[in-house]
């Protein structure tokens, strides 16, 4: 699966991509990660890629000419266009069935913003797939594009060690509830023991055991998943 991320901040992602889960992916040859700097694409003397909004106010606008530039270059670098996907604040926010969505695809391209955000016309032109990561403001789309590529990256057939792993995930597999408690060693810690069920190897009570607890922690903590349609959550791309 191939990723480009179209950025102003290239250098923020290698050190993430660099290590454990991430990096062995890349190394095997299942990812490939390839960074473009926006600011490649303008036309301005010095490098401008942002301006005043019109209209006033605080902050910088990205421009439209060099974002519309970059992103059509890189669309054409491979045979598979794959989506494209604007990180924004605005847009659909982010959950596992989106992610499962999106991990369909053989390439997705990644436009991240900064400053006060994007020019409308990016938007308008591209008509981009728009992602939030969740109703907070972050400083760019760098963070929120890793936080997909991260997301998407563990359930390509190969990278878990576990293949099944994924699938009893929180928001994961047949009933998308949060995952139940675990437990590993030792058996007590400071007057905390491990349940007994799960010291005794039958796999039908462990099982049965686990699944109650999983519905029990949703229901008391993310009451919300219980009455989310199963099929596709809510409509991600
Ligand atoms: C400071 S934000 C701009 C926010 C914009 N002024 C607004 O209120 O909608 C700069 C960039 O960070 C990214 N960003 C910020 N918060 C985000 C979120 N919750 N999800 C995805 N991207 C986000 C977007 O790429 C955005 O263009």
């Amino acid at each position: 699966m191939r990723f480009d991320i179209l950025t102003l901040f290239p250098d923020i992602f290698p050190g993430y991509l660099g290590q454990s889960l991430l990096k062995r992916a890349i190394d095997g040859g299942l990812v490939q990660v390839c960074l473009h700097d926006i600011r490649k694409w303008s036309r301005d003397k010095h490098l401008k890629v942002d301006d005043r909004p019109y209209g006033g106010g605080p902050g910088m606008v990205m421009m439209v000419e060099p974002v519309v530039a970059c992103v059509e270059a890189v669309r054409t670098q491979s045979a598979e266009a794959g989506p494209l996907v604007m990180l924004t604040p605005q847009g659909r926010p982010l959950d596992q069935a989106g992610v499962e969505r999106l991990s369909r695809h053989e390439r997705i391209v990644l436009l991240c913003g900064r400053y006060e955000g994007f020019d409308e016309r990016i938007r308008l032109l591209l008509e981009p797939e728009e992602i939030s990561i969740g109703d907070y403001i972050l400083n760019g789309g760098e963070v929120a594009a890793m936080v997909i590529i991260d997301a998407v990256i563990r359930l390509l057939p190969g990278v878990l060690g576990d293949a099944e792993s994924s699938q009893c995930d929180s928001f994961s597999g047949a009933n998308r509830l949060l995952e139940f408690a675990q437990f590993t060693r030792p058996r007590e810690y400071r007057g905390l023991q491990v349940p007994e069920i799960l010291l005794g190897g039958d796999h039908g009570e462990i099982a049965r055991w686990r699944e109650e607890n999983s519905r029990r922690r949703t229901e008391a903590w993310r009451a919300d998943l219980l009455d989310k349609p199963l099929e596709e959550g809510r409509g991600n791309p």
